[in-house]
């Protein structure tokens, strides 16, 4: 058995997915530039599980460095992380988008071609479902009518990788697909922690129960659902590490392409959020309801009922426990 590579591993997902894999006894190859990370993370991942791995500081899209990576490891399969995820800023900066994430893949999957590596996990998100569907999502919907330029290359991703797999049966990628992944790790030494103000809901309100901002901004109060704000599917960061593991596992079996939705299959709206975390926290979080956000939905949960059956995996933890994880990080 090789080692599994994981790209944008100093990340938030990816760090903790290396803790569930070095847990599980595997080794693991580590690459990430760190345009949107530390190396503190790598150094927490090591602090937590008391285990070392390679690390590669590297742009994804360098194809000699990438193919160094793959001269000096054997590697049996990689898991996918690396990207940019700001909707905003992919809005503003459209080719930046495309050009880090369709090209990060493509430098990737070249090198695995090369060195015969055809297991691949790619992390997707809900944002493929667009607008068209509605929840609770299903992984057989179709996909596509994304809205933004972010979305757009998870969903050309998710076409590549499909006629990747069309046309070299050897092939096996699993897709997953997030919803809304928050909380840390429960030692506290790995969290999000996002540089400037945070675009996310989670990150947000800690800020403000730490007094460094002075209210959230609640994004719609007239949405139709129970309170009048937006329902995501929020997942605790580590059920969806586990979730790789299992998908690690599905690829010993498997080949061709297969989509999972990971998520709890609950949706929670702002305000519970908020009034979970101020539970979690002991503090208060104060808040002004303010007018929509373009491009949000009113509703987006998940169907994880493939997954469930056939990676055997389901979310274990609850919006306490994550907002109890999030507070206890700092
Ligand atoms: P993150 O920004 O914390 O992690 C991504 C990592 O990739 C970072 O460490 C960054 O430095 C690295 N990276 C980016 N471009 C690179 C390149 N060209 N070469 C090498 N490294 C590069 O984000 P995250 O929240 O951990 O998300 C991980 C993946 O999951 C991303 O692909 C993201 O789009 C996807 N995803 C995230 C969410 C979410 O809400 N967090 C939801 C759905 C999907
Ligand atoms: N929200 C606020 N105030 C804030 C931030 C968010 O009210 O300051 C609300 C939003 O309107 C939404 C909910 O909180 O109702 C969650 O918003 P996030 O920005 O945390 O998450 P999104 O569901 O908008 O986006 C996430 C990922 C994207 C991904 C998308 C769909 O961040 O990368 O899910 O999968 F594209």
């Amino acid at each position: 058995m090789g080692k599994i590579l994981v790209t944008g591993g100093a990340g938030f997902i990816g760090s903790h997915t290396c803790v569930e894999l070095l847990e599980r006894g595997k080794e693991i190859v580590v690459v990430d530039n760190f345009v949107n990370s530390t190396p503190k993370a790598l150094e927490a991942v090591r602090e937590i599980t008391g285990r070392e791995f390679e690390f590669y500081e590297c742009d994804l899209r360098d194809r000699a460095g990438v193919e160094r990576i793959f001269c000096e490891n054997e590697i049996s399969a990689a898991i996918h992380f690396a990207g940019l995820k700001a909707v905003g800023e992919s809005v503003q900066k459209p080719r930046l988008y495309y050009d880090n994430n369709l090209g990060s893949t493509l430098g990737l999957l070249e090198a695995m071609e090369r060195h015969g590596v055809k297991k691949l996990i790619f992390s997707s998100s809900a944002t493929v479902y667009g607008e068209k569907n509605a929840a609770p999502y299903r992984e057989e919907m179709e996909t596509g009518g994304t809205t933004n330029p972010y979305g757009t290359t998870k969903w050309m991703i998710e076409r590549m990788l499909a006629d990747e797999c069309a046309a070299d049966p050897a092939w096996g990628v699993v897709l997953l697909r997030y919803f809304n992944p928050i909380g840390a790790h429960p030692s506290g030494l790995l969290r999000e922690d996002p540089n400037g103000i945070p675009n996310n809901l989670m990150p947000y309100i800690v800020r403000v129960a730490q007094g460094k901002l002075p209210y959230l901004n609640v994004f719609g109060g007239d949405y139709p659902t129970p309170d009048g704000t937006g329902v995501r599917d929020y997942i605790h960061v580590c059920d969806l590490a586990a979730g790789h593991g299992k998908a690690l596992d599905w690829l010993e079996t498997h080949r061709g392409v297969e989509a999972f939705n990971l998520g709890t299959g609950k949706g929670s709206s702002v305000l519970e959020v908020l009034h979970a975390y101020e539970r979690a926290s002991g503090r208060e979080v104060p808040y002004r309801v303010a007018p929509r956000r373009a491009g949000d939905l009113a509703v987006s949960y998940a169907d994880c009922s493939k997954a469930q059956k056939l990676l055997g995996w389901r979310a274990q933890f609850s919006l306490d426990d994550m907002c109890r994880d999030t507070f206890h990080a700092g």
